[in-house]
């Protein structure tokens, strides 16, 4: 529990930080029309991606998914692609569960509760509370790592953020702070604070804080020390040769297992290791293919967040054969207008149209 004393030096910066945030707010889609279904796809949008690389995808997905029910109903495939590029594709799929739940459980309407938030797929801590106070003016927190920095710094606390017991310290303190009339404000405000001002990994700016006076780092003399946050561990890094195969101007896909890393996507076929270009004619003829011609494509590499793959990428084009099960060919439309193709292979990817045309590699 934050102390009394806190708690009444923290309630007289909530005006300053809502004066401030009256001024400064960028206008952005979920805020201009505050819907509870447009919050909650930004604040899932926003989860894994910044601000400003999520809004074109906001736009589009609202355009082509503008309620609750059209995304229970859209068939998988379209809401891959409406997600294509943004990774983490559990989010997307996560949003429909949930979907279905709120047309069968809530009417579909989203349910004005933290509590039944916090019940649906993909809602968290942060999300409910994001949703609550936002959508509907629930006294709640959202407290996000822009949160967390912001009251670490404003508090002097050298706790490490990623331990449940400091971060149940700050979000008490969030809790103080919380103005009932206007819970959804101040949460934006503290994490406009976070993403414009209290920058992280750097000399925040400090002269242009609202609550400068009352920041205990600041008057400690280090805000750029804080938050304090154990060390993450290191990726685990995975070699693997992507085989692009080609045949007839269509490209060979395989659908990722249901579980686990890019679960159910479509990929470039692949294999978890670096094979020499002249053994991939081999691998690819398990596949069913008989390679005319091979060329090594290079390498590429994708960073998730707790795995790192290195990439051979080999060229084979082949004549056609019917895929196995699991596999398809896909058309340059088809590739544009219908399937999700993850960045882990734009390194690729971006080349493919070229290729497909049948053009062989001229050079990186
Ligand atoms: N980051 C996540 N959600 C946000 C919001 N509503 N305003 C500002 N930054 C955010």
């Amino acid at each position: 529990m934050a102390e009394t004393k806190d708690i009444e030096f923290l309630r007289g910066l909530t005006l300053a930080l809502l004066a401030w945030y009256e001024k400064h707010r960028r206008a952005f889609p979920w805020r201009e029309e505050p819907t509870p279904y447009r919050i909650w796809v930004s604040e899932i949008m926003l989860q894994q991606t910044r601000i400003e690389a999520a809004l074109p995808y906001f736009d589009r997905f609202m355009a082509a998914l503008p309620t609750v029910s059209t995304l229970a109903d859209v068939e998988e495939e379209r809401l891959m692609k409406l997600w294509e590029g943004l990774g983490y594709y559990s989010r997307a799929r996560n949003l429909q569960k949930a979907a279905k739940t709120i047309v069968a459980d809530y009417g579909g309407e989203l349910p004005a509760s933290y509590e039944k938030l916090l019940s649906l797929p993909g809602i968290g801590e942060y999300t409910a509370g994001a949703i609550a106070s936002m959508a509907y003016g629930l006294p709640v927190p959202a407290v996000d790592g822009n949160v967390l920095r912001v009251c670490a710094r404003l508090l002097d606390d050298e706790g490490d953020i990623t331990r449940a017991p400091v971060k149940k310290r700050l979000r008490e303190a969030v809790y103080a702070m919380l103005p009932p009339d206007r819970p959804g404000d101040f949460n934006q405000a503290v994490m406009e604070l976070g993403e414009t001002v209290c920058l992280p990994n750097t000399v925040p700016l400090c002269s242009e804080c609202p609550i400068r006076g009352g920041c205990r780092s600041r008057q400690a003399g280090h805000p750029e020390r804080l938050p304090v946050r154990a060390e993450k561990k290191a990726r685990r890094v995975e070699k693997r040769t992507v085989l692009i195969v080609i045949a007839g101007g269509r490209v060979l896909l395989h659908r990722r297992e249901d579980k686990g890393l890019l679960a159910g996507m479509w990929e470039l076929p692949s294999v978890p290791s670096w094979i020499p270009p002249e053994e991939t004619d081999a691998v690819a003829a398990t596949w069913g293919a008989r390679p005319t011609e091979t060329v090594a494509v290079g390498d590429g590499k994708h960073v998730f967040s707790h795995i790192e793959w290195q990439m051979q990428g080999v060229l084979l084009y082949t004549r056609p054969f019917s895929p196995p099960e699991g596999f398809l060919w896909a058309d340059a439309r088809r590739l544009r207008e219908e399937t999700a193709l993850p960045s882990a292979f734009r390194c690729y990817s971006s080349r493919l149209a070229q290729w497909m045309q049948g053009e062989t590699w001229s050079g990186q």
